[in-house]
């Protein structure tokens, strides 16, 4: 009998968000990123706000992984990726004005670009749904994967290749010929500015496949970053108010064509109460002046948008669904701050229609009941904290109490968005 070497290494952990979007994970990814070699994106493109903070550096990012302010680490945006190629110049651009090097930057050959044309069907397809819109960021995500999926989509690989990919321009051209009240660009005009751009990318493309697999061969560690959240999943999220990609931890494996048993620990990220920005199911809601409150403490204005967000208390009944869906190792609980000086905080520990128990699928359900226990809160201002054993009696309370109900160890409190605010 042959004997075989231990199997494949587990060298990549990942961190999602766990609820609507905008948890934190970009700044969980800055810090995490610096016990890493490799920052990864695997899925999503420019609808993605990932703020991060370290010292007077500021900065929001779209497309390119939150490891960027470490200058050690190496940064791929993988295949599962739809990508504008003028987004991502400028976002090249403006980090190399603030001294980055972003030629550790690198892009998958099988990521998808995002044509001006998807943000016009995007546009257009949202004004047809009229109060039904499902309230997206406006920038093509959802016809782009629907091209991937129908198989017209252009990807980096066709870059390479001008003639081909002048007449694939051409053909999905004809195809949105007439969308009302967005004007497209010209055929000519399109291609050459395509063949401009995939020129200024083209040191960036790599076989996104031999890319990843050669850091883990190579023992390098890798850290994956999603983006959006759990709940707008397509496939698991409430649909159709969803984005149009698998944001769940196992959207990694597809979006940088790895296997399962590349990957150690998944970080579940979540804000210390809910946001949601765009339409849809959000059950734990507040229309009052404690979510206006929410709203003016957390700074809850859209990165991308600018739209303002949904706010409401921490939903334990979604926080168990998630933990479900991504196969939590652990918890990241970020902007407990913001919650220094309410006098009651809420959580949301159930769901019920008619008196009876329901889970997270029924979050839609016109005659939806919750259930919110109140826990006290503290006025401390708790931002120069370090240690969780260090804050408030209640916050502690508070923290305990979001382990109990997802049965998942909290390992890290964020008490700021500056890199260093946080308590362990
Ligand atoms: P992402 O999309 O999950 O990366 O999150 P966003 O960056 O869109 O939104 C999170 C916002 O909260 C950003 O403005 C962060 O700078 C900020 N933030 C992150 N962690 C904390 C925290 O612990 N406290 C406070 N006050 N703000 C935070
Ligand atoms: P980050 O990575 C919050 C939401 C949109 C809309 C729905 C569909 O910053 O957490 P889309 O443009 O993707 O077709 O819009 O998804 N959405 C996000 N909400 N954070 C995000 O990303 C989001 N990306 C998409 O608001 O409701
Ligand atoms: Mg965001």
């Amino acid at each position: 009998m042959p004997t075989y070497p231990p199997g494949v290494m587990s060298k990549a952990d990942i961190v999602v968000g766990i609820q609507w979007g905008d948890e934190g994970k970009g700044r969980i990814v800055d810090l995490y990123a610096q016990e890493y070699d490799v920052v990864v994106r695997f899925g999503g493109g420019d609808n993605a706000g990932h703020q991060i903070k370290v010292r007077d550096t500021d900065i929001a990012l779209r497309i390119v992984p939150s490891g960027v302010l470490n200058p050690h680490v190496e940064l791929f945006i993988g295949g599962g990726t739809v990508i504008s190629l003028a987004g991502l110049l400028d976002e090249l651009d403006r980090l190399a004005a603030i001294g980055i090097d972003v030629s550790r930057v690198k892009v998958s050959d099988r990521a998808h670009i995002v044509f001006p044309y998807h943000g016009a069907a995007d546009r257009a397809s949202e004004r047809a749904r009229g109060s039904g819109a499902i309230g997206t960021t406006g920038r093509g995500i959802g016809p782009a994967y629907v091209d991937k999926v129908a198989r017209s989509g252009i990807t980096f690989a066709d870059l390479r290749r001008p003639e081909a990919l002048a007449d694939k321009i051409r053909a999905n051209l004809n195809r949105v010929a007439s969308l009302d009240g967005e004007a497209l660009p010209g055929e000519a005009d399109l291609v050459a500015q395509t063949l401009d751009s995939a020129a200024r990318l083209a040191p960036h493309v790599v076989d996104g496949v031999s890319y990843i697999h050669e850091k883990l061969e190579r023992d390098k560690r890798v850290l994956i970053e999603g983006a959006q959240g759990s709940l707008l999943d397509v496939g698991y999220g409430t649909y159709p108010y969803v984005t149009s990609s698998h944001t769940i931890a196992g959207g990694a494996c597809t979006g940088l064509g790895i296997g399962p048993t590349a990957v150690s620990r998944v970080i579940g990220v979540v804000k210390a109460y809910c946001t949601r920005v765009g339409a849809g199911p959000f059950p734990s809601e507040l229309h009052d002046a404690t979510g206006e409150r929410l709203r003016a403490a957390g700074g809850e204005f859209g990165t991308v948008t600018g739209r303002p967000r949904r706010c409401g208390w921490f939903d334990a009944v979604a926080g168990r669904y998630a933990v479900r869906l991504n196969g939590l190792s652990a918890l990241a609980v970020t902007k407990l701050d913001v919650l220094s000086g309410f006098e009651r905080i809420g959580i949301v520990t159930d769901y019920r229609v008619k008196g009876k128990p329901v889970d997270f699928a029924d979050a839609g359900a016109p005659d939806l009941q919750v259930i919110v226990e109140e826990m006290d809160g503290w006025t401390e201002a708790i931002s120069e904290i370090r240690s969780i054993r260090d804050l408030p009696k209640a916050a502690r309370r508070y923290i305990a109490r979001i382990e109990e109900l997802l049965s998942m160890p909290v390992e890290l409190v964020s008490v700021g968005r500056e890199r260093s605010q946080l308590a362990r």
